[in-house]
């Protein structure tokens, strides 16, 4: 197999005596979409931080293209080509979503150069805008100011921001969380569309089991911090931890749902 893309090695946070993240090593390839599933607590979000930079680990590493990154700061690793839906916190909540995307493409083209050269690439630079926002749906809307859209339209934009810095690694943080039904597949037509372009790496923190059937190649199961579970779909949903949490659960189910009691059983 290639070399993986994204590795953690018992990477591992403590806040105070809680680890929230303890010991997670896992490595992610290109061309591969991993699910990333668990309770509510389980440290989904933190091990993204830890990946994305936001948080710095107590302890592992992290590596990027097989280059240790664990002590370079989030804008070293989105310059490395990590990318990260941040959940609506790096919108300009007064700026419209054409001038949100169009400063993301600016900051990853570099904002160098005289007046007149800087004028002439803006407009490159607002013409790739336009193609990430038409990617996800957002066209229309290039000159609404963004804290007036809908919250599944701030999401949206979000991950065009993301887009805009072209990273080969994504991570997606329950995208579809809070939008409701018919904006929910723009969202899962973007990331299946990425992921058929076979070369991105694809980190997807879901709580809806159908999305991350249809989605996933992988799953990886975390609990209290732990990695309690790693492999293929299918591999990982009949496991006993899972078949156990999972067993006789209508379809709509949410792994959020999920009786804690029934999966420290199934783990201890
Ligand atoms: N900055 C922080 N300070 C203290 N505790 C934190 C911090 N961030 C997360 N935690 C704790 O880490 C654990 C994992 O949280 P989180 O990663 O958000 O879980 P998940 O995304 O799986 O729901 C939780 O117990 C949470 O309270
Ligand atoms: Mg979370």
């Amino acid at each position: 197999m290639s070399h993986p893309v994204l590795e953690t090695r018992e990477l591992t946070i403590r806040f105070g005596g809680h680890a929230a993240v303890d010991g997670v090593s896992a490595a992610f390839h290109a061309g591969t979409l991993t699910a990333i599933v668990g309770p509510n607590g389980a440290g989904k979000t933190t091990y993204f931080n830890l990946m994305s930079g936001q948080l710095a680990a107590t302890a592992g590493r992290v590596l990027l293209d097989g280059v240790d990154v664990t002590g370079l700061g989030p804008a070293a690793r989105a310059r490395r080509g990590m990318g990260r839906a941040f959940q609506l916190t790096n919108l300009f909540p007064n700026l419209s979503v054409l001038e949100n995307v169009r400063l993301a493409v600016q900051a990853r083209a570099g904002g160098g150069g005289d007046l007149l050269s800087l004028w002439s690439r803006r407009r490159d630079w607002i013409e790739i805008a336009e193609r990430v926002l038409e990617s996800v749906n957002l066209a229309n809307a290039r000159h609404t100011p963004a804290a007036a859209l809908s919250h599944g339209d701030k999401r949206k934009l979000d991950v065009a921001i993301m887009m805009a810095l072209e990273p080969h690694v994504l991570m997606f943080d329950e995208p579809t969380a809070g939008m409701s039904v018919d904006e929910v597949p723009v969202i899962l037509d973007l990331i299946h569309a990425l992921k058929a372009e076979g070369t991105r790496t694809i980190l997807l923190v879901e709580h809806k089991m159908d999305v991350v059937r249809s989605l996933a190649d992988r799953i990886v199961v975390l609990h209290n911090g732990r990695l309690v579970a790693d492999g293929e779909p299918a591999e990982v949903i009949a496991s006993p931890i899972v078949q156990e949490a999972y067993l006789g659960m209508p379809a709509r189910t949410t792994v959020q749902d999920l009786a804690s009691p029934a999966l420290e059983r199934a783990h201890g």
